[in-house]
């Protein structure tokens, strides 16, 4: 039976990496919609995937979410990758502190026994003050590192979850809205097709900027994310993807 479940999920995987694209698929069994557990194996998975990858002396932008948290929470020490350095991706993005980036990395980075360098920015920010302190000599620092990194880990979101959690204005919410989001990642909200809806003004990797990383990692689950999913690889292009069963079943629906 166990062997039989294992032997559906690497298909989903196969499955999978055609469908998006991708250069690695890891399924886990379950939905993490209906079963919180899901989510930490999820963490698991993506723990065990960087551990596989990851060198000493590396730098490594993450994002925030829940999904990022529960990778920060199943993090080990990196024994074959001593030295690391952890950054947040982007700015707060307008989340509550326990979903931010800056808080993720720096619990990731402890629990690996590696260092970490926070961002220190408003955000949403106004055009003016974006050019301001993008030339601040401690902010350009750590966006320098950003942009180095050698790997991105990050979560995907359904574009109106997001928007709602991070008390998004009504004026955007309704520009959101009227184009028909589906998915959010990095602070861009897509439609189903792909197309950016909305961008939230901040510091850190921008969509263009992941064609510089060959290591790209999502992480994201649940049958709840599977459109978002689907909108966001019709967009970006990350190499990764760490799932479960629940979004992996709804995405090769109708294939
Ligand atoms: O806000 C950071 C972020 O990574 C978003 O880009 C993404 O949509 C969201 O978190 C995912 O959050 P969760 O894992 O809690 O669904």
């Amino acid at each position: 039976e166990f062997m039989k479940e294992l032997k559906g999920v690497s298909h989903l995987e196969e499955q999978l990496m055609l469908q998006l694209d991708l250069d690695h698929v890891v399924v886990v069994p379950g939905n993490s919609d209906d079963l919180s557990w899901v989510k930490q194996e999820m963490g698991k998975a993506c723990v065990r995937y960087m551990k596989g990858i990851l060198h000493k002396d590396n730098t490594i932008a993450v994002t925030g979410g829940g999904t990022m948290a529960a990778v920060a929470e199943m993090m080990t020490p990196l024994e074959k990758a001593q030295n690391c350095l952890f950054v947040p991706a982007r700015g707060g993005l307008g989340e509550n502190v326990e979903n931010q980036a800056n808080n993720i990395c720096a619990k990731m980075a402890s629990k690996a026994n590696g260092n970490y360098r926070l961002l220190y920015v408003p955000d949403p920010l106004s055009e003016e003050a974006y050019q301001t302190i993008i030339g601040e000599p401690s902010v350009k620092e750590v966006l320098e590192l950003i942009q180095g990194a050698n790997v991105i880990v990050h979560g995907i979101g359904d574009a109106i979850t997001m928007a709602e959690r991070r008390k998004t204005p009504e004026s955007v919410m309704d520009k959101i809205r009227s184009g028909n989001a589906v998915g959010e990642a990095f602070g861009y909200y897509f439609n189903a097709e792909g197309n950016i809806v909305h961008k939230v003004r901040t510091v850190g990797i921008q969509l263009e900027d992941l064609q510089h990383t060959n290591c790209v990692v999502a992480v994201a689950g649940g049958a709840s994310k599977a459109q978002a999913i689907a909108s966001y690889f019709k967009q970006a292009k990350s190499h990764v993807l760490i799932t479960d069963e629940g979004a992996a079943k709804e995405l090769l629906k109708g294939t």
